[in-house]
Order: C-alpha cells, then sequence, then structure tokens
C-alpha cells in the first residue's frame, strides 16, 4: 500500500479528486466506484469545480455506489442516492443511468444484491474505487467479522455505525438498521482502490490498518491483499504513527 500524506481535509480532497480528474482524462469510458458519507464530499466539490473550469466531462463514465440504506428512497435526503444526485451527479454532465445505487427500497433486497453483483460483472468491474474507511475499520458497510468472500449482500448495521452516522438524521432512532453494501469480494475485485482517511477520529483505525495482521474483524485490513491500493491521509489521521 502506497500512502500519501496530505496537510489536512482540504489538501487531501484535491490530491484524491486531481488524482480522479487525471484518470478521468485518461479514460473517458472509466468505471468509478463511489463512496458516501462525511470524507469524500470535499473530493466531489473539487470534481465539480472542476468540471466547470476546465471542462472535465464524465458523458462516458460510469459509476457504482458502494452502498444503500435498507428502507429509503432515492427521494429521501439520507438515502445515499440522494446524496450521490445532490453532492455530485447533478452538478457534473454524467449520464444518470450510467450511475448505479443499489435500491434500498425494492420488494426483495436479496435479488437486488445478486442483481447489483451481475451488474459490475456485466461492466467487468471497477476500474478506480474509492473508499472511506469506519472507525471500527469496516468499509462499504462491511462490518468487523464479515467474510473476506462475501458479495453484495444486506448487513445488520453495528450500532456504533448507526451512531457515527446519526449525524446526518435527525435522530439516531431515524438511522436504519440494515444496508445493502458490496461486499468485501466485491470491492478486492476492483482494479485499483483510493482510501481516504482524515482527522483524529480515524487516528486509531489507520494505526490498526497500518500495524495488525489481516483479519475478518478488521475488515479494512484486507486491503493489504490487494495490489494497488493508495491510502491519502491528511495529518491528523496520520500524526505520531
Ligand atoms: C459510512 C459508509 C462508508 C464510509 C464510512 C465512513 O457508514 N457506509 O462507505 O466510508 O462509513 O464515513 P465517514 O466518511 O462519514 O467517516
Amino acid at each position: 500500500m502506497k500512502i500519501i500524506e496530505a496537510t489536512d481535509y482540504k489538501d487531501m480532497s484535491k490530491i484524491a479528486a486531481d488524482y480522479i480528474i487525471q484518470k478521468v482524462n485518461q479514460s473517458p469510458k472509466i468505471k468509478l466506484g463511489l463512496a458516501t458519507g462525511g470524507t469524500p464530499m470535499g473530493i466531489y466539490s473539487n470534481l465539480i469545480a472542476d468540471h466547470k473550469k476546465n471542462g472535465t466531462s464524465y458523458q462516458a463514465v460510469t459509476t457504482f455506489n458502494l452502498d444503500e440504506y435498507v428502507g429509503l428512497s432515492g427521494d429521501n435526503p439520507n438515502s445515499y442516492r440522494y446524496y450521490m444526485n445532490d453532492n455530485l451527479f447533478n452538478h457534473i454532465d454524467i449520464q444518470k443511468n450510467n450511475t448505479f445505487v443499489p435500491r434500498g427500497t425494492v420488494g426483495d433486497v436479496v435479488k437486488e444484491c445478486e442483481s447489483y453483483e451481475d451488474l459490475l460483472t456485466k461492466h467487468k468491474g471497477i476500474d478506480l474505487q474509492i473508499l472511506g474507511i469506519g472507525a471500527n475499520g469496516h468499509i462499504g458497510f462491511n462490518e468487523p467479522g464479515t467474510s473476506f468472500h462475501s458479495q453484495t449482500h444486506v448487513v445488520q448495521l453495528a450500532p456504533s455505525t448507526r451512531q457515527a452516522n446519526a449525524r446526518f438524521f435527525s435522530s439516531l432512532e431515524e438511522v436504519p438498521t440494515k444496508a445493502i453494501t458490496m461486499g468485501i469480494a466485491t470491492i478486492m475485485k476492483s482494479k485499483e482502490i483510493l482510501l481516504l482517511v482524515s482527522g483524529e477520529v480515524k487516528k486509531e483505525a489507520l494505526k490498526r490498518l497500518l500495524t495488525e495482521n489481516v483479519d475478518e474483524k478488521f475488515p479494512a485490513s484486507v486491503l493489504k491483499n490487494h495490489p494497488c491500493v493508495t491510502i491519502i491521509a491528511d495529518k491528523a489521521a496520520i500524526a505520531g504513527l
């Protein structure tokens, strides 16, 4: 794993966005894997600013999101589909039908997981996956203990994850208890992975990732088995490690 140290959140977001922009310009039909949460917001605002200023085009880009809450429809402001439309897709020239987010309100969510996995296979996988990390080491919504062989599946969210994400909702009770997430094996099939780590709150997770063995108890540790991972971490997350 290659590590790039950024000075702060702003710098981390700029470095990651510049990297993505370069890849999109090199390969206009690139398939991007996208993440939600607080961490990638700065990347998306940089991509929008660059699109407006330099005209980088996403017309031929296809995107696949990591996860979605079960029970939230795309017009619910807390759904990840809404987040992606609002924070990125509505502001660039991407074709909406080339943007894929698992659907959390279909009748049969297990079938939705299978269809999502099939869709990824049909598109021959992701070229560049953007990842954040949970304080407990989760990637996507793959909580500690998830099999490294897992494909897209329905998960029960850990209380700590619901707590961490409650800041986006009006109350903890409103945070869904289940989600659909790409599995760990699904994520590992990406050709390249960019992992973003920012803030003191992620310091322990980064330390565990860098120092502990590969173990299902700490999902992000699997990334050590991937041939092409770059971590971009800011000073607050990396200091003293
Ligand atoms: C969330 C998301 C993950 C995200 C992680 C960290 O629950 N499902 O995809 O990477 O947890 O979130 P944040 O960036 O807000 O700290």
